[in-house]
């Protein structure tokens, strides 16, 4: 009997022939020998260099509580971070963005932020920060740093004195207001507006007895971004952490910078929420236009710096109109390369028909701009159990990766998905540590679920830690995981790699054209990328059922890359005529046209 090792350099060498790599790419595939740094990387891509390099880069979202922990006290590390570059580079990432790890009450996990130009303690110290920068340049892996932009902490020390007295230098850095008098007599918010996290989005302050405005917790107040000044004290942040060395910024929850100016209360809606409110619109507080001058004057500010730097936006957009705008307005591009698409994110369901008239819409986007795709990250419930259908959910992974990292664009990825990891909610209120959960129990857990520790291998912690890890490793860690995954050639994790492996050493994949073919069909989402002389066919079954599809194109037939499930053809050479193309339940395709 073949060892696992052996079975596997038997199959790869089938894979080889199949996809055309060198045997050192296949070392690097496989994760074997020096060849890791062999894959064929697109000219200019190299840390520092500067050719556009996010457009055909791989991003990697971090949750750096839960990555590794270097030093036992079950919370996860910069050097974490760093002892899995090799990990992250072999893999076949190309940029990493790291939620925040700034100095940080830790009641929105980072989000609220008391000092925007240091390390928090619990994550190491700024040379272990510079560090691992250049580790990752050494590696050719980039580092994103989150930007959040909205609010700080009320720990801030921008805060605190604003709250001190009504003529305070910082008074005007945040929003504050009169309250109300209502219909029961009583002072109350000056409107309706709610936290994105339950209930008022307004709090009062006894010290200087005003109003102060917070779109999220209530340790989160809301910077005044038309005030001059703190536009150039967060431009100064941005400048900071340039100088140490990162490629660009993840702008957190940028619809929400700026507020009415009259005031005036949201549209109610019907129903209500998991916190009991009513249900509003955010119609005041959310999209004004003002957004895009800061997204310019961000822009402006990180551009100043070499190797091209790239601004990603958490932009979760109602529709393709408001997501255009984030590049610029008026099809300029001199705003974001990268939002990141919510509506292809969410469309929560395996719809041929959805997928391909949103991936069509984004295609045709006025300001020509690159389209950010991914599925999961830390406020999302994790695609296996998104898209999963309870049956097929590991195969349903693979054809998501699939999706991720066949289509035009620049494909994000959060961690734990090349394995498969599923959302892992606490069991019990007293377990949760993600404030909206113990608000919103039992209806909105929280999302504790999705920030559950990386799994590495099946020891006791899943080798996030010696000690005791901040959240609980869940069950599923037992197989689930790296090094278990890593022997198995039809596993999740040996799907993403394959896939990663093909779109470096394929241009078409990496920067070719995208052409929707079959387009009646509800069950196949098929296209064509096409670069030079190139003509990729890729074929998705969303359907449970085996599919045979026939494709119009120049050729007639195709050899295939990679097929999913493996199936009796392991990795075997195989070339399919155009006219019958037979895909498994939830299978696909990647096959070069002849
Ligand atoms: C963004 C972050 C989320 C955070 C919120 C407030 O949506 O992704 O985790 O809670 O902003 O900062």
């Amino acid at each position: 009997m073949l060892g696992a090792v052996e079975l596997r350099c038997g199959l790869l060498l089938g894979m080889m022939t199949m996809v055309g790599l060198n045997a050192q790419m296949v070392k690097a595939a496989t994760g074997e020998g020096p060849g890791a740094a062999a894959i064929v990387v697109p000219a200019g891509a190299g840390a520092g260099g500067g050719d556009s390099w996010w457009r055909h880069a791989v991003l990697y979202e971090i949750y750096p509580r839960s990555f590794q922990d270097s030093n036992g006290d079950g919370i996860g590390d910069i050097n974490g971070i760093t002892s899995r570059l090799d990990y992250l580079k072999d893999l076949g990432i190309d940029a990493i963005w790291i939620t925040p790890m700034y100095p940080s009450p830790g009641v929105d996990y980072g989000y609220d932020i008391s000092d925007y130009t240091a390390i928090d303690p619990e994550y190491g110290t700024m040379a272990d920060f510079d560090h691992m920068v250049a580790e990752a340049k050494a590696r050719g892996i980039r580092v994103i740093m989150d930007y959040v932009i909205n609010h700080t902490s009320d720990q801030n020390a921008w805060f605190k004195e604003s709250r001190s007295s009504r003529d305070n230098p910082k008074r005007d850095w945040y929003v504050w207001r009169d309250g109300k008098i209502g219909e029961d007599g009583k002072l109350g918010p000056p409107n309706n507006w709610q936290s994105w996290f339950g209930h008022s989005a307004w709090t009062w302050d006894e010290t200087t007895k005003q109003y102060y405005y917070h779109y999220f917790y209530v340790q989160q107040p809301d910077l005044n971004w038309k005030n001059p000044e703190v536009r150039k004290a967060m431009y100064g942040v941005l400048e900071f952490w340039m100088k140490h060395g990162v490629a660009g910024f993840r702008i957190d929850a940028v619809s929400r910078l700026f507020e009415d100016p009259e005031m005036r209360d949201d549209p109610y809606m019907p129903g209500y929420n998991a916190y009991g409110d009513r249900n509003i619109q955010h119609k005041y507080t959310d999209d004004l236009p003002e957004v895009h001058d800061v997204l310019r004057e961000v822009r402006k500010v990180v551009d100043a710096f070499p190797g091209d730097p790239v601004l990603v936006t958490e932009a979760d957009e109602p529709n393709i109109g408001e997501l255009t705008k984030m590049y610029g307005v008026d099809g300029k591009n001199d705003e974001v390369q990268l939002p990141m698409d919510f509506q292809i994110a969410d469309v929560n369901e395996l719809s041929a028909v959805k997928f391909r008239k949103l991936f069509d819409e984004v295609e045709a986007n006025t300001a020509k701009g690159q389209p950010e795709y991914f599925f999961s990250n830390h406020d999302q419930r994790r695609q296996w159990d998104r898209y999963g259908d309870g049956v097929h959910n590991d195969q349903i992974a693979k054809l998501m990766a699939a999706l991720l990292l066949t289509t035009r664009g620049t494909p994000q990825m959060y961690y734990g998905e090349e394995i498969g990891m599923r959302t892992t909610d606490p069991a019990r209120i007293e377990d949760v540590h993600d404030p909206i959960g113990k608000l919103g129990w039992p209806k909105e857990k929280g999302r504790d679920g999705e920030r559950t520790p990386m799994q590495w291998d099946a020891s006791v912690h899943a080798g996030f830690t010696t000690g005791k890890p901040w959240l609980p490793v869940p069950p599923s860690a037992a197989t689930y995981n790296v090094q278990v995954e890593s022997q198995n050639p039809d596993s999740i994790y040996s799907t993403y790699k394959r896939l990663l492996a093909l779109r470096k050493s394929e241009p078409a994949l990496r920067d070719g054209a995208y052409e929707a073919v079959n387009e009646s069909d509800e069950h196949v989402f098929a296209y064509l990328r096409k670069s030079g002389d190139e003509t990729l066919l890729v074929a998705l079954n969303m359907s449970a059922a085996a599919r045979t599809i026939a494709v119009k194109s120049a050729g007639r037939e195709a050899d295939v890359l990679y097929r999913s499930p493996l199936g009796k053809m392991g990795l075997k050479a195989e070339t399919v005529s155009l006219g019958k193309i037979e895909l498994e339940p939830f299978g696909f395709v990647v096959a070069r046209v002849k």
